[in-house]
């Protein structure tokens, strides 16, 4: 298997740094990436932030049939995982959520889950690992729409998938009715986000304003960018159309 990156990470609550492994996994780890999620779910302060993947979910993934996956290991512990998914006609396809329809679905691809052993967390394995996973999303060159779904309260969810370039360009009730946003980024255009060039108007508005944001969103704007304020974070609204 290859093994695409390796770095030092520190442990919450430790100076000690240790070496972290980045690597492709297969059905082989499929007990220990559940039991990772069960001690995530049990340790999760808000529940609603995250919305695990199911046994089959996690086998379509695994298998390569419908994903890739990949995951962080430190001291042969499995500490982190994350993986796209290709839902292609299944109902479960982001695109339909924004009307893409036939041909489109089959190029869809979804950043779909990432987890990070609590002790572990802020080491920006989150960034690290969607970076990989879409670099080689980007190899297979048959992926056009990238899509993934966020709480608007999980701010490193938020703050990760802006880092890979992404916008949001709704907002839904998906899971359990849940709040999400849907971000996406056309994996073949230029890339585009709120620049120092970039002169069109910007929206700063609270993630926790939904009623605004889908009404900026209703108008034609999307969400590029945030920034980091004393109460939270703002996301950055142009207007596209
Ligand atoms: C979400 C999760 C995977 C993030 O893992 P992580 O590797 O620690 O995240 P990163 O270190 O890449 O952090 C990304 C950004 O969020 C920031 N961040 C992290 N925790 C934060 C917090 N509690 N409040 C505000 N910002 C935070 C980091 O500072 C970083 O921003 P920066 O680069 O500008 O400093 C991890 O918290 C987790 O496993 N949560 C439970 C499962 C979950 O919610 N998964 C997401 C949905 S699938």
């Amino acid at each position: 298997m290859e093994l695409p990156a390796s770095f030092e990470v520190t442990r919450q609550g430790t100076s000690e740094r240790y070496s972290c492994q980045l690597s492709w996994l297969d059905n082989s780890s499929a007990s220990q990436v559940v039991e990772l999620q069960e001690y995530i779910l049990k340790t999760l302060a808000n529940k609603e932030f995250f919305y695990p993947l199911t046994p089959a979910e996690f086998g379509l993934i695994l298998t390569g049939e419908g994903g890739l996956a990949l995951g962080a290991v430190v001291e042969e512990q499995l500490i982190g995982f994350g993986a796209v998914y290709f839902p292609e006609n299944n109902d479960d396809n982001l695109g339909r959520d924004v009307a893409l329809c036939g041909a489109e679905l089959k190029q869809v691809v979804h950043l779909e889950v990432c987890f990070v052993h609590p002790e572990y967390r802020g080491n920006a394995l989150q960034t690290r690992m969607s970076a990989l996973l879409l670099k080689r999303v980007s190899q297979l060159k048959e992926y056009r729409h990238l899509f993934s779904t966020v709480m608007p309260a999980n701010l490193p969810s938020l703050i990760s998938q802006f880092k890979q370039k992404m916008k949001i360009v709704a907002l839904k009730q998906k899971y359990n009715n849940s709040w999400r946003y849907i971000f996406y980024r056309d994996l073949w255009a230029k890339e585009h986000f709120v620049e120092e060039e970039d002169k069109r108007e910007t929206i700063s508005v609270s993630n926790l304003d939904l009623p605004r944001q889908l009404t900026l969103l209703s108008h034609g704007y999307q969400g590029l960018g945030y920034r980091k304020t004393e109460a939270g974070i703002e996301i950055l609204y142009v207007r596209e159309s």
